[in-house]
């Protein structure tokens, strides 16, 4: 595996960051994840363009986006991955010395590296998801590398032998740990707003657009852990998971577990819209 850090190409293992980098002390950048189908990567510009939002956040400067993309594009030509995810971070760079801030600017790090990754083509297990309290901060729109209040939560929900979390912070639903969720009531589709409570994924926006297409209604709306048993249908999604079918949440049993009609029509949707 061949790896970008910095204007050079490394095999993975021989790439090596400075102990001063900003990334390695505070954690100080943001990243994205891109799938990759058939060696071409996914709504790429959405990607980027979400880079340049979070970017914007944390006033950090960016080449031109095009610069991304052409680095994307030789990432993937020196790999030869046909289905992969790209992974693209940047932070603020490497200091003389750890302080919380850079006396003068630096430059930034930029790594990209790209991983095998086995698209499905099938409609998946449901998952079993649990309910947790979001711990995390208010910020949650920045594609932020600060992930451990997600981890911590990933670990959590792992001790509950559970796939993923659904997080919400006073009954107000939020999103997972590392994906989005979407619920189907009498045949409407709903997703919590993308505020600065959680991420705006990509997979998200591509999902809503697929369900107006197949003229299902769509409503970005507060939803609270009171109203679950009522839902028909559940499911996740991210650039990793795709749509990801939800049968169970702690001891709430969703639809009869199965993965429901309108997650599978998404899910038709979403394979055929990858080709
Ligand atoms: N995670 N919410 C959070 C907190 C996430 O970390 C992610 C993605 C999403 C879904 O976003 P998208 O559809 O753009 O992948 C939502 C990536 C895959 C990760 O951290 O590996």
């Amino acid at each position: 595996q061949v790896v970008y850090l910095n204007g050079e190409w490394h095999a993975a293992t021989a790439a090596k960051i400075s102990v001063n980098d900003r990334g390695f002390l505070f954690a100080d950048g943001i990243y994205e994840v891109i799938p990759v189908y058939q060696q071409r990567p996914f709504l790429l510009d959405l990607h980027l363009q979400r880079l340049q939002r979070s970017a914007a956040a944390i006033s950090l400067s960016l080449a031109p986006l095009e610069t991304y993309q052409v680095l994307i594009t030789e990432l993937l030509q020196r790999n030869r991955v046909m289905d992969g995810l790209v992974y693209l971070q940047l932070t603020f760079g490497i200091d003389e010395h750890r302080q919380h801030l850079p006396s003068q600017p630096l430059t930034p790090t930029v790594y990209a590296s790209v991983s095998p990754f086995n698209a499905r083509w099938e409609i998946p297990t449901p998952f079993t998801v649990t309910l947790l309290d979001d711990i995390r901060w208010l910020r949650c729109d920045i594609k932020s590398t600060s992930l451990l209040g997600n981890i911590m939560l990933k670990r959590a929900c792992q001790q509950r032998h559970a796939d993923e979390p659904l997080l919400h912070r006073d009954g107000r639903i939020t999103e997972g740990a590392s994906c989005n969720y979407f619920f189907v009531r009498d045949g409407q589709l709903y997703t919590p707003p993308a505020d600065h409570l959680i991420l705006a994924g990509i997979t998200r926006t591509w999902v809503i657009h697929l369900a107006k297409q197949l003229q299902i209604e769509v409503h970005e709306t507060p939803l609270f852990t009171h109203e679950l048993t009522a839902m028909d249908e559940v499911f996740l999604t991210s650039s990793s998971r795709e749509i990801q079918p939800v049968g169970q949440i702690d001891d709430i049993m969703i639809g009869q577990g199965q993965c429901g009609p309108i997650t599978a029509q998404l899910i038709g949707a979403y394979h055929t819209s990858k080709r």
